[in-house]
């Protein structure tokens, strides 16, 4: 397994562009299953969840090429409704391709997706919605069989939790249904409505996306179309907070900082300038950070529970005590024990962090826990003086195009080593 190398200590300095956005890209991919046509995917970032999505679309009996950040999907045949096990496991978000595969062959076939490194993540809101669409779910052997005997019918939907990826869902399977479909309680994440604007390009009629109700009148069919992926405010905050633990002064470029309000206030009050000039962001860390004492995930548009582990890392050399509460998922902390082998003091307690900053960090050797817990580290790595070893990585380049070169590039040292 490969391994980043990371001597810390260099403050850093430079521009870099920020890659497309994971959260959208994945839907997006999804949705061009409903597109009898060729679809054209601009700013797909290099991520390994998006390489399993082209192997979903490929299985599925679709065209689907991908050179540099382009994808190129052909969605004029479909000849399986089903997804493998072993793609579902390799990509939990894989879940969001139920919607678009019934809503094209009115069947699916997926299994359960599995146990999860942030807590259950149960679909429960996904296939109550979708059986009031007309589907008939049955559930053996870990296997989801859904059936739409009569086609998908238009519903009028009231989701108890305003969940990203049931939102999704019901959008992508509602495009090509019969009639209208109401969802009250939407969920309003930017994702959403870059996969909207995609649909909606591709043909469909939705709207309201970015507020609680969105309507879906069904179309008949949809064509391919061409979009470009909304940038990744994810990513962004994450070298945001890695200038800022340097002391050091970037620019980020393809951003989008109307989507990162809440996140550009935690910046604020730790006491970094951050500079808006449109699609770009230019954050100058202060000599010390202070401490921010109290941040909350919340549904967009409130603070993100992806960026917890972020401002965790960073608040973890903040002056003074901060607390960070995360009301999104169970098990969000797994990354705190890592990056207490770098000095760091965290005490957790269900879903509440207390971050004690401290001035330094040393060099140590750990591993990603999840996605955005990887990314703690690589911050907390760059801040600590001396050598440290990040394993597990796979879960970061779920997430992260190229997020070494990037860190290089903006002077950190910095290496992967592949094994
Ligand atoms: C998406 C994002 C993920 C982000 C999350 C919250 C993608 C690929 N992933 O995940 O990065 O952290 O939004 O912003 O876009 N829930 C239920 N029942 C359901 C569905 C969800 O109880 O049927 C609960 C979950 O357990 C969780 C909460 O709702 O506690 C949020 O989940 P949801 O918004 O669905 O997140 P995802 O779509 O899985």
């Amino acid at each position: 397994m490969s391994e980043i190398l990371i001597n810390g200590g260099n403050p850093l300095s430079g521009e870099i562009t920020v890659q497309g956005a994971k959260n959208s890209v994945l839907p997006v991919l999804a949705a061009t299953i409903l597109c009898e046509g060729e679809s054209v995917i601009h700013n797909c970032p290099r991520l390994s969840d998006v390489e399993t999505s082209l192997k979903i679309l490929r299985h599925l009996g679709l065209k689907a090429v991908k050179q540099g950040d382009t994808a190129v999907i052909d969605g004029t045949k479909i000849s399986e409704y089903d997804i493998p096990d072993s793609l579902m496991r390799e990509m939990r978000s894989s879940v969001v391709f139920l919607g678009a595969v019934i809503g094209r062959t009115g069947k699916a076939v997926i299994s359960s997706p599995g146990g999860c490194e942030l807590g259950p993540r149960p679909i429960d809101l996904h296939l109550s919605a979708l059986s009031l669409m007309g589907v008939t779910i049955t559930e053996e052997h870990g296997y989801l069989t859904c059936t739409a005997e009569n086609g998908l019918y238009g519903a009028e939907i009231n989701l108890g939790f305003p969940s990203v990826g049931a939102t999704e869902n019901i959008i992508l399977a509602a495009a090509t249904a019969k009639g209208k479909t109401v969802i009250h309680g939407a969920a309003k994440e930017p994702e959403i409505s870059d996969l909207a604007d995609f649909l909606n390009s591709a043909g469909a009629r939705i709207y309201g996306c970015g507020s609680d109700t969105v309507s879906i009148y069904g179309v008949e069919r949809l064509k391919g179309t061409e979009h470009t992926i909304i940038p990744d405010r994810i990513a962004a905050a994450t070298y945001m907070a890695c200038a800022a633990v340097t002391g050091g002064k970037i620019t980020l470029n393809n951003v989008m900082p109307s989507h990162m309000v809440s996140v550009l206030w935690v910046f604020r009050e730790s006491g970094c300038n951050v500079e808006l000039n449109g699609k770009s962001i230019t954050v100058t860390a202060p000599r010390r950070l202070c401490r921010v004492p109290t941040i909350r995930s919340l549904v967009y548009p409130g603070f993100p529970t992806d960026a917890g582990p972020i401002v965790v890392a960073m608040l973890s050399v903040a002056d003074g005590t901060s607390v960070f509460v995360e009301n999104i998922f169970e098990n969000r902390f797994r990354f705190a024990d890592e990056l207490k082998r770098f000095g760091a003091k965290i005490k957790t307690e269900g879903k509440v962090a207390v971050i004690e900053g401290v001035s330094e960090l040393s060099g140590a050797e750990c591993k990603a826990t999840d996605l955005r817990g990887g990314a703690a580290l690589v911050i907390a790595a760059l801040k600590a003086g001396g050598k440290s070893i990040i394993g597990e990585i796979q879960h970061i380049e779920r997430g992260y195009d190229g997020i070494t070169d990037r860190l290089s590039a903006l002077g950190a040292d910095i290496r992967l080593i592949e094994k």
